[in-house]
């Protein structure tokens, strides 16, 4: 099956892909990137995401998959949350950190709470459905590590004791935001052999 993924950004591209190759599908989808044009400009994530579903699938007459992500940090009253993207003004992820660093107050871990929160939406012309996925971290007042993209390398996720640039694609897949609200979203749909235990 194929299936329009409206998004710019290659990194999620990236990800996205990964994560359907470790869900238990019952066919095989086929990711199609198509970068929609839209602004992100709505007061929700899941507008944003929806606007760009209905984008995708205007423009191509395919089912299109869309989500929109942010970090959420409890102590900044849910900043950078929808300007996670433009919060320092330059778009660039190195001046975001910084940005957020230079706001939190304090070095305690209460202080340092975060979530990544994605919502991910799926259109086809019938159906709109939609998921959120959440993973809950701590933010490191230094960046750590080389892979991920975006706030990762200031996002620990305590289990691990490891930022989500220390560890490889595979193993932030398992426990994602990302991973999780495309996760719902494919049970939603049915396209998910059920009963198997997931990596
Ligand atoms: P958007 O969903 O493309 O609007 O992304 C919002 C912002 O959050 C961008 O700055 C991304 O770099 C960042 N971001 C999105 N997803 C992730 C993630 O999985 N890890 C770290 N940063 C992310």
């Amino acid at each position: 099956m194929r299936l329009v993924l409206a998004t710019g950004n290659p990194h999620k591209v990236q990800e996205i892909e990964a994560i359907l190759s470790i869900l238990p599908l019952r066919e095989p989808v086929e990711i199609l990137p198509v970068r929609p044009e839209g602004e992100e400009s709505h007061p929700t994530f899941l507008e944003n995401a929806l606007e760009k579903a209905r984008e995708g699938f205007r423009k191509t007459g395919f089912p299109t998959l869309a989500e929109d992500t942010g970090l959420v940090v409890d102590i900044l009253d849910g900043a950078p949350g929808l300007f996670s993207a433009r919060f320092s003004g330059t778009g660039r992820s190195e001046s975001n950190i910084q940005k957020l660093l230079s706001l939190l107050p304090g070095t305690s871990w209460d202080l340092r709470r975060a979530h990544f929160v994605c919502y991910a939406v799926y259109v086809d012309g019938e159906r709109e459905l939609w998921a959120r996925g959440v993973v809950h971290g701590y933010l490191l007042s230094e960046p750590r590590g080389t892979q991920g993209f975006g706030y990762d390398p200031i996002f620990l996720y305590a289990p691990l004791g490891r930022t989500f640039a220390e560890i490889p694609l595979a193993w932030k897949n398992r426990w994602s935001h990302r991973r999780r609200a495309i996760e719902h979203l494919f049970q939603q749909l049915g396209w998910l052999h059920e009963g198997r235990d997931l990596p």
